[in-house]
């Protein structure tokens, strides 16, 4: 018995992949629309192999009015959409903060906006810990002040939430969530879907695979003079399929009619600080790899430690992140020898 309709905006993409695999699980219709620029249409094939079903797939550049209009015309007996479709790249937003800009918020306006007209109630954003700037202390919850980011990438997430309070104070019938994610690793255990960057990676975790697999040959370890204990910057890193797994929750609670308020915003993490040494080491001790790195200086925008509490998702979700680091970087990497073929 289906649970109804989902509409999943960049669902082809490394977030995007695994939340359709998990609604799909649990019995909801999927939906993916997706322009395919930061992403592969075979995503879909593999959705199938492991999920046994295969969504359906609208080639939408939702950044276009017309074009989202129609995609969401034709789905409009949805009762959800999960918002992924957005550039990501920090350092590209910086060279191109006009891009940005126009594809994350114009996506994220055509979308809603459609929402509105069609009835479709209930909203999830993919956000990021991002907006929270450079924190003047750990863990960080929910309350904290956002920040105006570092980047045009982050600031559009930071925007983008803006927009969805405002829209959900004038339109009360809506419901919507915006889950600010820490830093997603990891990939499904088939090693069928997992992280797809374009060009050279500009997240760790995909760089040291890539230089593990011999493609990329030497780690930059941006800085070791950090306040922490091995010097190197601190992050908050998530498995994306406990990722997936808390936008399910997600979709339960804005359809349970349990929200007190139409608006919220969870933390998506695991609580605990890794370090990018920390990082280094396990994925050594867990492939027998060497990775190959140098220390040079820090990274522009990097701030010092980052670490999620996750005491609100799991109070109100009923989720906690349960997948250790060591599955985290064995998924990633068997996700990078079967990509290749090694
Ligand atoms: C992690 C740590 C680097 C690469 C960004 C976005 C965030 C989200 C996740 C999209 C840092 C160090 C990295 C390298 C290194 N993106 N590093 N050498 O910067 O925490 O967050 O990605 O949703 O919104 O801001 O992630 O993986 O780039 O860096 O030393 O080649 O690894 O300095 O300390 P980050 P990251």
């Amino acid at each position: 018995m289906s649970r109804g309709k989902v509409i999943i905006t960049g669902g082809c993409g490394y977030i995007g992949s695994h939340t359709s695999v998990e609604l799909i699980k649990n019995k909801f219709d999927v939906v993916i629309f997706d322009d395919l620029s930061n992403s592969k249409e075979f995503i879909m094939d593999r959705i199938y192999q492991i999920a046994g079903v295969k969504p359906a797939f609208e080639k939408v550049d939702l950044s276009n009015p017309i074009e989202a209009d129609r995609a969401y015309y034709k789905h409009s007996d949805a009762h959800s959409i999960i918002n992924f479709a957005a550039f990501k790249a920090v350092g590209e937003s910086v060279e191109k903060p006009i891009l940005y800009y126009k594809n994350n918020l114009y996506t994220l306006i055509n979308s809603i906006e459609a929402q509105k007209k069609y009835g479709i109630k209930n909203f999830i954003f993919s956000s990021s810990a991002t907006v929270y700037g450079n924190p003047n202390r750990l863990p960080i919850t929910e309350s904290f002040q956002t920040k105006r980011a570092f980047s045009p990438y982050g600031n559009s997430k930071k925007i983008a939430e803006e927009i969805l309070e405002d829209f959900s104070k004038a339109y009360p019938e809506f419901k919507t969530i915006s889950l600010r994610y820490f830093n997603p690793i990891g990939a499904h255990e088939s090693g069928l879907i997992g992280e797809l960057p374009n060009g050279i990676p500009n997240n760790l975790l995909p760089y040291v695979t890539q230089c593990a697999a011999g493609v990329l040959k030497e780690l930059q370890v941006f800085g070791n003079d950090y306040n922490t204990k091995d010097g190197t910057p601190i992050r908050d890193y998530v498995h994306v399929v406990d990722l997936a797994k808390a936008h399910v929750k997600a979709l339960e609670r804005l359809l349970s009619g349990n929200m007190k308020e139409n608006y919220d915003v969870y933390n998506l993490g695991t609580g605990k600080g890794v370090t990018v040494m920390d990082i280094i080491n396990t994925f050594e001790k867990v492939t027998k790899e060497k990775i190959n790195y140098r220390i040079t200086k820090r990274r522009a925008g990097d701030v010092q430690a980052l670490f999620a509490s996750a005491e609100k998702a799991k109070n109100n979700l009923g989720w906690e992140a349960t997948l250790s680091l060591e599955n985290m970087i064995e998924t990633s990497w068997n996700w990078e020898k079967t990509f290749r073929d090694m």
